[in-house]
C-alpha cells in the first residue's frame, strides 16, 4: 500500500489530475507542493508577506486590516517563532507619510501568524493606506476605505464568487482592482474550492495551504490590496453541499480546520463572544450611509438537512435576525448577501432542479418573504452567487402564485472562473427553464465574471461584466448587459443599449 500511495505521489507531482482524484495527497511533500503550484502559474509576494495585505468590513468609523506571516506559503508550518510582533500604521497617502494611526499587534502560531487589526477612529467615508512592517520588512501598501454616514449619492460596489483556482486566471479582478472609483467588494463564497492539485483539504494545515494556493495569484492579491472586502461564504469553503454540522466527529474537526483556515486568511471582523472560532457568527448588517444596507446571510452554517419538516437554511437565531432586519430597515435599498439561489427553479417536469439551495427549504423561504411583504418591504434587492450562471428573476413572496406581488429582484451573477454547463445545455435548457419559472427574467450561463452595482437614490443598476477569456489573465473585460429597478418600483428591467447582447433566455427579447 505505501509503495503505491508513494508512486501515486510521484505521478501527481508531474500530472496534477490525479492530485485531485487522489485524497491522501494532502500528504504532497513541500517540493511537489510546490512544483504542483508553479504549475498552476502561482507566484507570491516576498517574504514574509507572501499572501499581500487586505482590509474588509468597513464601518463608518473603522475597518479591519489583514495579513498573514507566512515566508513559506506551502508549508506545514511556518519557519517562525511562535509569537512575531507586527506594526501596522495607516495614512492618508500612499505613500504612507500622512500617518493617522499606528500600533503593533503579536501574530500567533496558533492562528497560523495571521495578522487582524481593527482600526477605530478612523472619518467616515473616506480613503485611506495602510502597511504592515514584520522581521524587518515592509508590506506593500494597501489601499482602503470608511463607510460613509448619512446622505449619499451614488455606491459603487461588485460581487465575485466561485473562483476555482484550476479553472482559470481572474482576469476580472485585474479590471476590478484597476477601478478607482469602487467602493468596496463583496464575495459571496467559494472563495477556495476544498479540492486543488494539492489534494483534498481535511486538515487545518491542509486548508492553510490551500489558502495559500489561492493567494498565489497576484490578481487576486492586487485586489485586496486595492479594496476593502465585505464576505460572507458557501460550501465550499469547507467541502461541497454540507448542511449544518452532520453531527460526526470527523466532520465537525474538518469544518473547524475550514472555518479557522477561512478565517486566518480574510479581512474579517468577528469580535465579540459569540463570534468566535470554531463556531463565528458571520451574519451581520452594514449600512453605507443612507442609502444601502447589507443584510450578510450565513446559509451554511446553520442550515437543517434539506427537503425535512421544519427545515431551516438559516437556523432559528439569523431567521428572527432577518425579520429583525426587514421590520427595522434603513429606508435605503435593502440588499441581502446571499450565497445561494433564492428564488423558486422548477424542472419541466415540476420538480426542483436542486434543493441544496433555498429550494430545499421552501417553508422558511414562504414565510419569510410573506413576511417582507406585510412589513410592506419596498427596494429590495438579493445578490447571489453559487449557480455559475446569470440569472435576473422577479422575487415573488409565493413563487407558484403569479397573482402575489413582485417585492424584489434577485441577480445571480457568473463565476469567476468555475465551470457552468456546456453552451449546448444552456442553448437547449435555457428556454425551459424559462418556460417552467415565469419569474424568471433572464439567462446566460456562457460567460465568466463578475456583477457591478451603480446604486443611487433613484436607481439600483447592476452590470454584468464578462471576461473575453478566462484562460487568460489579461482578457479583456467588458459589459454583456445591465439591467435597472427604479425605486419604489419593484422589478428589474433591461437596459434597452444592450437587449440584444447574447443570452440563452429573455422573457422578454
Ligand atoms: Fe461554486
Amino acid at each position: 500500500m505505501a509503495v503505491r500511495r508513494r508512486a501515486l505521489l510521484q505521478a501527481a507531482a508531474g500530472a496534477g489530475a490525479l492530485a485531485a482524484a487522489w485524497p491522501l495527497t494532502h500528504g504532497l511533500g513541500p517540493d511537489a507542493a510546490y512544483a504542483a503550484a508553479a504549475a498552476l502559474g502561482a507566484s507570491w509576494d516576498p517574504a514574509p508577506f507572501t499572501l499581500g495585505v487586505g482590509s474588509g468590513d468597513p464601518l463608518p468609523t473603522s475597518v479591519v486590516l489583514w495579513t498573514r506571516l507566512a515566508p513559506d506559503p506551502l508549508a506545514a508550518a511556518q519557519p517562525l517563532p511562535d509569537i512575531v510582533q507586527v506594526d501596522w500604521s495607516v495614512a492618508t497617502d500612499a505613500a504612507m507619510t500622512q500617518v493617522v494611526a499606528s500600533g503593533s499587534v503579536a501574530a500567533s502560531v496558533l492562528l497560523g501568524h495571521s495578522v487582524r487589526v481593527v482600526v477605530d477612529g478612523l472619518t467616515p467615508g473616506r480613503r485611506y493606506h495602510y502597511r504592515f512592517r514584520a522581521l524587518g520588512q515592509h508590506s506593500r501598501v494597501g489601499r482602503t476605505k470608511t463607510a460613509p454616514t448619512g446622505p449619499v449619492s451614488l455606491v459603487r460596489f461588485a460581487s465575485l464568487n466561485c473562483q476555482h483556482y484550476q479553472s482559470g486566471e481572474y482576469p476580472g479582478m485585474r479590471d476590478l482592482a484597476a477601478d478607482a472609483n469602487l467602493d468596496f467588494v463583496v464575495h459571496l463564497g467559494d472563495y477556495v474550492y476544498e479540492g486543488s492539485e494539492l489534494g483534498t483539504a481535511y486538515t487545518l494545515s491542509d486548508y492553510r495551504r490551500l489558502h495559500a494556493l489561492y493567494k498565489g495569484d497576484p490578481l487576486l492579491r492586487d485586489l485586496h490590496a486595492a479594496h476593502p472586502f465585505y464576505l460572507t461564504w458557501d460550501d465550499h469553503e469547507v467541502v461541497n453541499d454540507y448542511s449544518g454540522s452532520r453531527g460526526a466527529a470527523t466532520f465537525v474537526a474538518r469544518r473547524s480546520a475550514a472555518y479557522q483556515g477561512w478565517y486566518e486568511h480574510l479581512p474579517l471582523r468577528l469580535e465579540g463572544s459569540d463570534t468566535a472560532l470554531p463556531d463565528p457568527r458571520i451574519h451581520r448588517h452594514r449600512r453605507w450611509g443612507d442609502l444601502l444596507e447589507l443584510v450578510i446571510l450565513d446559509l451554511r452554517q446553520h442550515r437543517s438537512e434539506q427537503n425535512v419538516t421544519g427545515g431551516t437554511i438559516l437556523g432559528a437565531a439569523q431567521n428572527q435576525w432577518v425579520k429583525d432586519r426587514i421590520s427595522q430597515r434603513s429606508g435605503g435599498w435593502h440588499c441581502w448577501v446571499n450565497s445561494i439561489f433564492l428564488s423558486q427553479q422548477r424542472n419541466p417536469d415540476g420538480g426542483y432542479m436542486f434543493t441544496d439551495q433555498w429550494d430545499g427549504f421552501r417553508a422558511e423561504r414562504t414565510e419569510l418573504l410573506t413576511y417582507a411583504q406585510q412589513q410592506g418591504i419596498t427596494d429590495f434587492v438579493t445578490i447571489t452567487g453559487d449557480w455559475h450562471s446569470a440569472f435576473v428573476q422577479d422575487v415573488r413572496p409565493d413563487f407558484d402564485n403569479l397573482a402575489a406581488p413582485v417585492i424584489g429582484t434577485e441577480f445571480v451573477a457568473h463565476s469567476t472562473t468555475s465551470s457552468g454547463y456546456s453552451a449546448s445545455w444552456n442553448a437547449a435548457n435555457g428556454p425551459r427553464l424559462g418556460q417552467a419559472n415565469p419569474h424568471l427574467q433572464y439567462f446566460e450561463g456562457n460567460r465568466y465574471g463578475y456583477d457591478l452595482y451603480e446604486v443611487t437614490p433613484q436607481r439600483w443598476t447592476t452590470r454584468l461584466r464578462v471576461v473575453a477569456d478566462r484562460s487568460n489573465p489579461n482578457a479583456a473585460v467588458s459589459t454583456l448587459t445591465s439591467w435597472h429597478v427604479d425605486r419604489g418600483r419593484a422589478g428589474a428591467y433591461e437596459d434597452p443599449a444592450t437587449k440584444g447582447s447574447a443570452a440563452q433566455y429573455r422573457r422578454n427579447p
